[in-house]
């Protein structure tokens, strides 16, 4: 009997649990749960008789890679796999696959949440602004762009999206205005959400020169990876214009200087919470089950990162 390990610190939903038990009840595997676990050991060990692991943003680095004696495949259950240590998966054979989409809804409305709390000033009593007429810079047009633009259409946002892998075409076609360079898109848009996986390139590619050529009213929407901004430029930015706003769903390492001397420019979300939705939980759960019944019974490959 295949085992399937569902190790995640920040546990799914019950009901979506339920959902993947049921998937892997109907294949006949055996679903083995490490949840809310707090020492990266307790992984290390848990992976060490299965067959199969999901995951959402746990570490699997490679130790626990090497730990699995049998372990033929990882699937992160959620988009970003930067949290997977693809090379030691490729050199020990095992797959590791993400399930691109499942939990895009979600993220895109908790930008939304962030973005009209910074516009009514965190709720502070104070006249605020509104979001319509406002520029909207999507910045990576995957999956979660997509979804904040169709909530960006309406609010009455005007939208624009700088993404070089995907054709300007694509973008034209959904009623959003493609621009040719990063540095054109933060120098148009009062608003930019963030949508760009964390890798060498983009790792601290957020950075004061970039971010000051914003206009007036500059606000950062972050539910993409806090690596990717520079995180001295946050402050710089706040240092230099009053305007700036940022919010993102997990706090930059500096949290403790931001907050001591930014109070009322920012807002970060205590534990990253963009797919923390039942609806998100069953989405990116289940297909992760679903993923690795069709791997192991069909060779389905689709979805493989690695
Ligand atoms: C993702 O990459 O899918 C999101 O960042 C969600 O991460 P989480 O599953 O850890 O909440």
């Amino acid at each position: 009997m295949k085992k399937v390990l569902v190790a995640t610190d920040k546990p799914f939903a019950p009901v979506a649990v339920q959902g993947i038990k049921k998937v892997l009840d109907q294949a006949g595997y055996e679903l083995v749960l490490l949840e809310g676990y707090t020492a990266q050991s307790d992984f290390v060990n848990a992976v060490k008789d299965v067959d199969a692991v999901i995951i959402r943003s746990d570490k699997a680095d490679k130790e626990v890679l090497n730990s699995g004696n049998r372990l033929k495949i990882v699937v992160r259950a959620g988009a970003g796999y930067d949290n997977i240590d693809l090379q030691a998966a490729t050199e020990k054979g095992i797959v590791a696959m993400n399930t691109p989409g499942q939990n895009s809804n979600a993220v895109a409305e908790l930008a939304f949440g962030m973005m009209v709390s910074a516009a009514r000033g965190f709720y502070n009593g104070k006249s605020g602004s509104e979001l319509r007429d406002k520029n909207l810079g999507i910045h990576a047009y995957g999956n979660v762009g997509k979804y904040v633009a169709e909530i960006a259409k309406g609010f009455g946002m005007k939208l624009f999206a700088f993404d070089p892998f995907v054709p300007a075409e694509t973008i034209r076609k959904d009623g959003i205005e493609p621009l040719n360079s990063v540095e054109e898109l933060y120098s148009k848009c009062q608003y930019v959400s963030l949508h760009i996986p964390a890798n060498d390139k983009t790792k601290k590619s957020i950075n004061f020169e970039l971010l000051s050529k914003m206009p007036k009213g500059a606000t950062l929407v972050n539910t993409a990876r806090k690596e990717v901004i520079c995180e001295n430029s946050l402050v710089q930015m706040f240092e230099a214009r009053s305007d700036f706003r940022y919010v993102s769903d997990i706090a930059p390492d500096n949290a403790e200087e931001i907050s001591a001397k930014f109070s009322g420019k920012f807002f970060f979300t205590p534990k990253k919470m963009g797919a923390q939705t039942e609806e998100a939980n069953i989405n990116a759960g289940i297909a992760a089950a679903k993923q690795i019944v069709d791997f192991f019974e069909k060779g389905d490959i689709k979805f493989k990162v690695n």
